[in-house]
């Protein structure tokens, strides 16, 4: 009994001290003091490490930072809401020159947000808008609706929904609830989708359509595998599940064991979607287990990140070209929103190798 409070003890101190000292950005190199360079820091406030995007987008604003003479203190708060707020703290604490951040939750930021701007501490949203504040300057983000938009044509064509002679069969898988972009997604795909539930093209046996019955919290992978086994037991037994809808790569991974479990082979595997284009997914894509993605350039995006970071400590105008879309519910956040791109077996080689997004080894070795 002792060593276990003991144990409680110990993890309870690691974890502040993990969200004190920043020891949780995984990079050792993020010193967060202002010296060197043009003498400005940089506090980059990022949700994860458990995708792949999540620290190519990290390492990329560090990156480019740097290269403009930027010291940075990049912070990783594995989806834990306090942690993050913790770490916000402290960047404000260091008196850092701007803050970026992709919330954990978006709306869970707003006091510390509000110290940061009576502290005249400019602050940018990262590809998540930061909801129900004044405090944000500018948002760096892809179309996110058009990502959503882009996941249902994709199915939409490949199902051959237009002309369908039979009825297909669909379940979701939609992001999650505290992220902006995951309501856009789910409104993007019914654009598309809609129609063709309502006129009985698409079946949803599970009868779960409906972004609060769909949507997975903190993007978990886990629970998508879950949702997806109870689909197929409770709902699939006599008739195969024809396309899975899904708005993240990692869903597709746990969605892929479940289909595998269930003992689905290459003759009857689903249509299945994605987001990111992370190289284990463009692996699936290759290998036939997934069939699609998108494809959202995070190079591109930290590159209009760090513009907007430049402009603001210097005083000059970013670029942006949306001043209408994101409203945050306090104010229309003037956005920079870089294309999303589907991709599949047919373009990945255009989209991310021929470009040098990724090394074909990358793709090859992704485990
Ligand atoms: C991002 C997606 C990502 C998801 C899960 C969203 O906010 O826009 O690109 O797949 O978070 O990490």
């Amino acid at each position: 009994m002792k060593k276990r409070i003991l144990s409680v003890a110990l993890a309870a101190v690691m974890a502040l001290s993990l969200a004190l000292t920043g020891c949780g950005s995984g990079d050792p190199g993020d010193g967060g003091e202002k010296q060197g360079g043009n003498g400005k820091l940089v506090g980059v406030a990022m949700p994860t490490q458990s995708s792949e995007r999540w620290i190519k987008d990290g390492r990329n604003m560090k990156a480019r930072l740097e290269e403009l003479g930027y010291e940075v203190f990049l912070q990783y708060a594995e989806d834990d809401v306090q942690v993050q707020l913790a770490q916000i703290e402290t960047m404000i604490a260091k008196d850092v020159d701007c803050l970026v951040v992709a919330a954990v939750d978006s709306s869970a930021l707003i006091n510390a947000l509000q110290t940061a701007k009576e502290e005249g501490i400019p602050v940018i949203s990262y590809d998540r808008l930061l909801m129900n504040t004044d405090a944000v300057s500018y948002y760096a983000s892809f179309d996110n609706e058009g990502v959503g938009r882009k996941i249902g044509e994709y199915i939409e064509e490949k199902a051959g929904l237009a002309d369908a002679k039979e009825p297909r069969t669909i379940e979701f898988f939609m992001g999650s609830p505290d992220d902006n972009n995951a309501v856009l997604l789910y409104k993007g795909v019914m654009s598309v989708l809609q129609k063709y539930l309502d006129d009985g093209t698409l079946v949803c046996k599970s009868g779960r359509t409906s972004f609060d019955d769909t949507c997975i919290l903190r993007w978990s992978q886990e629970v998508a595998l879950q949702n997806c086994e109870n689909y197929l037991s409770g709902f699939y037994a006599d008739e195969k599940l024809d396309i899975c809808c899904s708005a993240f790569d990692g869903f597709a991974y746990g969605i892929k064991a479940a289909l595998e479990a269930a003992g689905y082979t290459e003759e009857d595997w689903p249509i299945i979607t994605g987001q990111d284009a992370e190289v284990m997914a463009v692996k699936n894509i290759i290998e036939g287990k997934q069939t699609a993605t998108i494809f959202k350039n995070t190079e591109l995006l930290a590159q209009k990140c760090t513009g907007m970071v430049d402009a603001v400590i210097e005083g000059s105008e970013p670029e942006v070209n949306d001043t209408e879309t994101y409203d945050n519910g306090k104010m229309v956040v003037p956005s920079y929103l870089c294309e999303p791109l589907s991709l599949d077996k047919d373009n990945y080689r255009e989209l991310v190798i021929d470009s040098g997004y990724y090394k074909e080894e990358e793709i090859q070795n992704a485990k």
